[in-house]
């Protein structure tokens, strides 16, 4: 990689998720080096200093999408946007580092699997990137390589399909052992929430009938089976104290499911992902065929048009934390191999670009979050969550200098003509939105300026993660902790009162049995109030 330069990005309002403060910032080495007013009054040396001018400006932390799928082998073909193109886009989008995931076949190695999608990304990427783990079977080998993985290689997420029955789905007891154990190694479970045997019967249901368009992949899995999984695997989550995290949120119903269980206490987060947020499910009813099959992914979209700013609400006052895009894309050819058989059609959608533009339009310029929300959802909370905070995630000293200079007033319109993604249709097509990254920095590098590109494929790093982020973990300890006293507590005074009671039953040998069983009833209340 080129010399980072020096940067002095002057006169911008620099937002972090707690506050928004007028200063300069100095990016040096790849990392930001001060941060405060008028930094070349203050002494900072012009030397080799190139100035980006922010007046009348946002100074953004980079976005992070906690969910894509770049150049994914699924359903019988390949998502388009490889590690290069995806990522290049994702930096046009103001977006800076990206979580894939990489998906072992059952029965096959989740190491290899790590090593795989490494050795495609390694090459390719533009920006920063970290991989999350999929769990798609239970044996004593998978347990012992998810603990390699979380020491060795830096995945601290593991993710479990709840659908895709034969292929990637789990059960009850493999989630139970595959929770159990994300515990024990400091790991956050991660779950595609629908139940996978019911969309089975519900899409033979829906092909018997004749419905064989993209309609039916909704039609065979409505919310409810969306929800309904979500619950389980909090359920089963909540069993083992582990902390859980429910990938795209699609529906209403299984946002109010996790929304509830924060509100029960219990430790799980849920991400929205651009498309459940900007659009909805009523385009899988389009005349055309091409336009409702780039709509399908699982879960669906909604047809009830109303989610997506139920989601938005729910995200801005904290009941949803993270937002992703599951940027999965087939062209309308890959789309076509499911043309008389919705279930063939390979799932995904694009968002990768878009997201940050799609959450500033829809929930900023819409008055539902501020722009210091924005940056909590956008990245912020995925940076403490999968333990990036705060090398990523803020603008602060020595933080990565990953950097959006966002104007909030411009406006683009989205469209598959212009955007800078491989695949050939976009789902927020003709959308038009306020919030537009003028300048991307990574690690220090601008790497987009008006419209301008300088990346070179393999610039980009892999981010290992720890295990135990604080963010999510420090309760989850803390209940250990009391539960073991109170375990304790219980124990002792069991064997106490046992142990008087015999004492007492040997003492009392004479008595007549009702006075012994009033004495007995006695010490029973008595100890019972303690
Ligand atoms: O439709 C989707 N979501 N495609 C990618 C695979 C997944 O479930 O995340
Ligand atoms: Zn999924
Ligand atoms: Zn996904």
């Amino acid at each position: 990689m080129a010399v980072p330069q020096r940067l002095l990005i002057r006169g911008g309002r620099v937002v972090n998720e707690d506050h928004s403060q007028l200063a300069d910032v100095l990016v040096e080495d790849g990392v930001v080096r001060a941060l405060g007013p008028d930094l070349l009054a203050a002494g900072t040396s012009a030397e080799g200093l190139r100035i980006l001018d922010a007046t009348g400006k946002l100074v953004l932390p980079g976005g992070i999408d906690t969910h894509t799928h770049l150049q994914f082998p699924f359903m019988g073909s390949q998502s388009v946007d490889d590690f290069y193109q995806g990522t290049k886009a994702a930096l046009a989008g103001g977006t800076t580092m990206i979580i894939d995931f990489a998906i072992p076949q059952k029965g096959c190695s989740l190491i290899e699997a790590f090593d795989t999608w490494r050795s495609w990304a390694d090459p390719k990427v533009c920006c920063d990137y970290s991989l999350h783990v999929a769990v798609t079977w239970w044996s004593d080998q998978v347990k012992e390589e998810m603990k390699t993985l979380t020491q060795n290689k830096g995945v601290n997420s593991f993710k479990m399909f709840m659908a895709y029955k034969d292929l990637y789905m789990v059960g009850d007891l493999e989630l139970y052992e595959a929770f159990s154990q994300c515990k024990e190694i400091g790991a956050i479970a991660q779950v595609h929430a629908e139940n996978g045997d019911l969309i089975v019967e519900g899409a033979k249901k829906m092909l018997a009938l004749g419905i064989t368009g993209p309609e039916g992949h909704e039609l065979c899995r409505p919310e409810a089976v969306e929800a309904e999984a979500t619950f389980r695997a909090i359920t089963i989550a909540n069993a083992v104290n582990c902390p859980l995290y429910v990938v795209h949120v699609m529906s209403k119903s299984s946002a109010k499911v996790i929304a509830d269980a924060r509100r029960e206490g219990k430790v799980v987060f849920g991400e929205p992902i651009a498309a459940s947020l900007g659009t909805d499910g009523t385009h899988y009813w389009n005349k055309e065929w091409h336009h409702a099959a780039h709509y399908v992914m699982g879960p669906p979209l909604r047809p009830d048009p109303s989610t997506p700013d139920f989601l938005m609400n729910l995200l801005a006052n904290g009941d949803l934390t993270t937002t992703g895009t599951d940027n999965c894309t087939f062209n309308t050819c890959q789309k076509a191999l499911g043309k008389d058989d919705f279930t063939k059609i390979p799932n995904g959608v694009n968002g990768v670009e878009d997201r940050m533009s799609v959450l500033w339009e829809k929930g900023v310029h819409s008055g539902k979050m501020d722009e210091n929300r924005f940056v909590a959802v956008t990245s912020t909370n995925a940076a403490k969550i999968f333990n990036l905070y705060p090398k990523k995630g803020r603008i602060a000293v020595g933080s990565d200098a990953d950097i959006v200079i966002w104007d909030p007033k411009a406006t683009r319109t989205i469209s598959a003509k212009t955007h800078h993604q491989a695949v050939n249709f976009n789902i927020f097509e003709g959308m038009v939105c306020h919030g537009v990254p003028l300048v991307t920095i990574s690690r220090g590098k601008v790497v987009y300026e008006a419209g301008v590109f300088n990346v070179s494929a393999g610039d980009g790093k892999y981010i290992p993660r720890k295990p135990f982020a604080e963010y999510v973990y420090k309760r989850i300890k803390q209940r250990d902790e009391v539960k073991k006293a109170k375990e304790k507590r219980s124990r002792t005074l069991y064997l106490q009162r046992s142990h008087m009671t015999w004492s007492y039953l040997e003492a009392h040998l004479v008595s007549t049995p009702k006075d012994l069983f009033e004495r007995i009833i006695a010490m029973e209340l008595l100890f019972s109030q303690k």
